[in-house]
């Protein structure tokens, strides 16, 4: 099928759609700049959530440069890949400082923000301002490989200067490339699917080749999957009424800039000794562990195994690290493993009589 009627046949079919995103195509260029900030690691139903609560506490681009980095990953807590968050920061200082706090309209100076790649730049383009660009996301790489039966990897750059090629000359000549941005993502977002496509009631599928090959399982290729690492983190919950002992993760490393209770990392799974543990984190012979509760978190790249080691020291004894109270604790970003371990276990801080008499 010639590429602007298949465009054509895309935007029909998306004329009967709403999904009724609150970053719709006539918003402004800031919030449709943090909305595919939030959905370029994020899945729509999640980010919506984050979006509403990031857009509500910053408005502007202003309230957003003069947030605090702790401030901003408290809010971003949860939704990973911090340094996006970091990112926009960045950005919107610069935006405010360079730009005199109007949200730059060439693709180039979008483009120079940082965190801003090419899918992120043409996006803003098309739906803030009507530019001619087209944004290659995985919803669209995906219809777009499938239907001309493109044999290149997922993610891939060739596939994406591939799928431009096909759909730009036509986006070039559409009044709005907005609506044909929003169509393809939709497109591949509801119908032409990662799993199970919606092939019979596809109005392409008569064209496709995946479908005509029973392959579209096989487009766009995944290259195989690298085993991810393991990494096993050893915590020790230190706590004295009402408070706990927490270090701010200062190393480029993951979870950067968010809090955590003293760590030792180790290579093994093996639970750490009393003596270990009197030794890496320089406590008393005397003191007795309560529990070791254990936590896994699935990432990207890595798992992270967290053992939890709750014991009761004195206040004002421990040199590694902070006493905080539950008040403080709740106001700070904390690392996605800790996340886990205090929303089953905040009875550290209030029932700590029960851990004493529980021995
Ligand atoms: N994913 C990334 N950008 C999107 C958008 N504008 N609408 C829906 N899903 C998206």
């Amino acid at each position: 099928m010639d590429s602007s009627i298949l465009i054509a046949t895309i935007l029909d079919w998306h004329s009967e759609i709403d999904r009724n995103l609150p970053w719709k195509y006539n918003s402004s260029p800031y919030k449709i700049w943090i909305s595919e900030i939030i959905l370029q690691q994020t899945q729509v139903v999640q980010g919506l959530r984050y979006y509403e609560r990031f857009v509500d506490r910053y408005p502007t681009v202003h309230d957003l440069a003069s947030s605090t980095e702790s401030d901003l990953l408290k809010v971003w807590e949860g939704l990973g890949y911090n340094s996006r968050a970091r990112y926009l920061h960045q950005s919107a200082k610069r935006i405010v400082d360079e730009f005199g706090g109007k949200f730059p309209v060439e693709y180039s100076d979008i483009l120079s923000l940082k965190g801003v790649g090419d899918y992120t730049a043409s996006a803003i383009s098309a739906f803030a301002y009507e530019q001619p660009h087209v944004a290659v996301d995985s919803n669209v790489e995906r219809w777009v490989s499938r239907y001309y039966g493109i044999a290149s990897y997922k993610s891939s750059q060739s596939l994406k200067t591939e799928v431009k090629s096909i759909l730009l000359p036509v986006v070039e000549k559409h009044e709005s490339p907005a609506e044909c941005n929003q169509a393809f993502i939709d497109f591949g977002a509801l119908v032409c699917t990662a799993k199970q496509p919606k092939c019979i009631d596809c109005p392409l599928s008569q064209t496709c080749y995946g479908y005509a090959q029973s392959k579209t399982a096989d487009y766009p290729l995944v290259k195989p999957k690298v085993p991810r690492k393991k990494r096993y983190f050893h915590y020790l919950v230190a706590v004295d009424n009402g408070h706990v002992v927490i270090n701010k993760r200062l190393n480029k490393d993951i979870w950067q800039g968010m809090h955590e209770f003293p760590l030792y990392e180790s290579d093994s799974l093996q639970d750490l000794t009393h003596q270990d543990l009197c030794r890496y984190f320089d406590i008393n012979e005397s003191t007795s562990i309560e529990s070791i509760i254990s936590y896994q978190q699935i990432l990207t790249h890595r798992i992270i195994i967290g053992k939890f080691y709750l014991c009761k020291l004195k206040r004002g004894t421990v040199k590694i690290g902070q006493w905080m109270s539950v008040d403080q604790v709740k106001k700070i970003a904390v690392a996605g493993i800790v996340r886990l371990y205090l929303a089953d276990n905040m009875f550290i801080f209030n029932d700590i009589n029960k851990i004493e008499n529980g021995k």
